[in-house]
């Protein structure tokens, strides 16, 4: 099973493990049987060549949750890879006592409960390019649920306020990031502006706390959902997380794979109701499906990390499956 994995840097630095590697042999999951042949149904995640991406398309109540649910399932019991779940629908995945069981997770309903990662984890520890990287990712996730327009001053206003606390300090909060906002805003005389007023309702709500590295945090399981929070919460959530898990995983070695070539699994990032971010055009979400799907199909070097279950209606313009449509259920 996993073990860890101790190089992994900064800038050159040594920074912290690499957390949970699975062990590099074929993960294989069986949905249903084939519609025109009747065959058994099977998906090789981590084979060479293989997209480790998929996407569950179906009209609504045509059994996505469930085939999402089921295929995690079976990763899980063959691998024990830690998955994160976000359920960005109507919050049923985080009642369901037997599934947190299943994935062994811990569930999280923000904001109720602060989702206990470090975001910014390593902006402080590497160069110029690391700094630039955290903090233009956080204003991009940010500027997305800022309603109305973000003019470009106001997009350097908040690059400017922002590095040089972020080149600094560590375990940086959105309380953090506020206070740094407006010491920026009054130092330079500017008035409050739709930068402000969001930063002030978001820190309404403990959304995140810094408690543990991307590594501590993606090297367990967790299933969370935003049911009783906004819009925006929920939003900027799944945007920072995505920023952070595709900022961890640029920093970690490839993982092991076998003489065949199957990838040890290190996170699965399974998402229900993807719909709310897919139409965002982020860019850490982009990042991670276009590297590791385009490694994989056309150097077959991939240096796939994690496998994705998307359950879009959205999914154009995304490389996907559609385990669904193979279903005979
Ligand atoms: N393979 C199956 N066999 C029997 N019942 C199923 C199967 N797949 C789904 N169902 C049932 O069909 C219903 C709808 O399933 P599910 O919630 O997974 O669909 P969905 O496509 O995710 O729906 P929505 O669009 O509302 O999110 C549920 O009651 C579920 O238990
Ligand atoms: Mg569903």
């Amino acid at each position: 099973m996993g073990g860890t994995n101790p190089s992994s840097t900064i800038g050159g630095r040594r920074a912290e493990g690499a957390g949970f590697i699975g062990q590099a042999k074929p993960v294989h999951i069986r949905l249903g049987n084939e519609l025109d042949t009747d065959a058994p149904y099977e998906w090789l995640v981590n084979g060479v060549g293989y997209s480790p991406h998929v996407a569950i398309m179906g009209q609504a109540g045509s059994g996505k949750t469930r085939t999402m649910l089921e295929a995690l399932k079976q990763i899980k019991e063959q691998t024990n890879v830690p998955i994160v779940l976000l359920d960005l629908g109507k919050g049923e995945l985080a009642d369901d006592d037997r599934l947190a069981e299943a994935l062994n997770a811990k569930v999280l309903r923000v904001p109720t409960n602060a989702i206990p990662l470090d975001m910014f984890f390593g902006s402080n520890l590497g160069d110029e390019s690391d700094v630039a990287d955290t903090v233009m990712g956080f204003r991009d996730s940010f500027i997305k649920v800022i309603s109305g327009n973000v003019g470009p001053v106001q997009k350097d206003n908040i690059k400017e306020a922002l590095r040089p606390h972020f080149s600094s300090r560590d375990h940086i909060t959105l309380d953090d990031v506020k206070k740094w906002l407006k010491d920026y805003y009054e130092e330079n005389e500017l008035r409050t502006d739709s930068v402000i007023s969001t930063i002030n309702d978001l820190t309404e709500w403990k959304i995140f706390s810094a408690d543990f590295s991307p590594t501590e945090f993606f090297s367990q399981s967790w299933i969370i959902t935003f049911a009783h929070a906004q819009d925006t919460v929920k939003n900027l959530s799944a945007y920072l997380l995505l920023d952070a898990l595709n900022t961890w995983m640029k920093r970690l070695d490839a993982a092991p794979q076998d003489a065949q070539g199957h990838r040890a699994l290190r996170c699965i990032l399974a998402v229900d109701e993807a719909r709310h971010i897919l139409g965002s055009k982020h860019k850490a979400l982009s990042d991670i499906t276009a590297t590791a799907v385009g490694l994989a199909l056309w150097h077959g070097s991939s240096r796939i990390r994690s496998a994705w279950v998307f359950e879009p209606s959205e999914i154009r313009g995304h490389r996907g499956v559609a385990l669904g449509q193979l279903l005979d259920c």
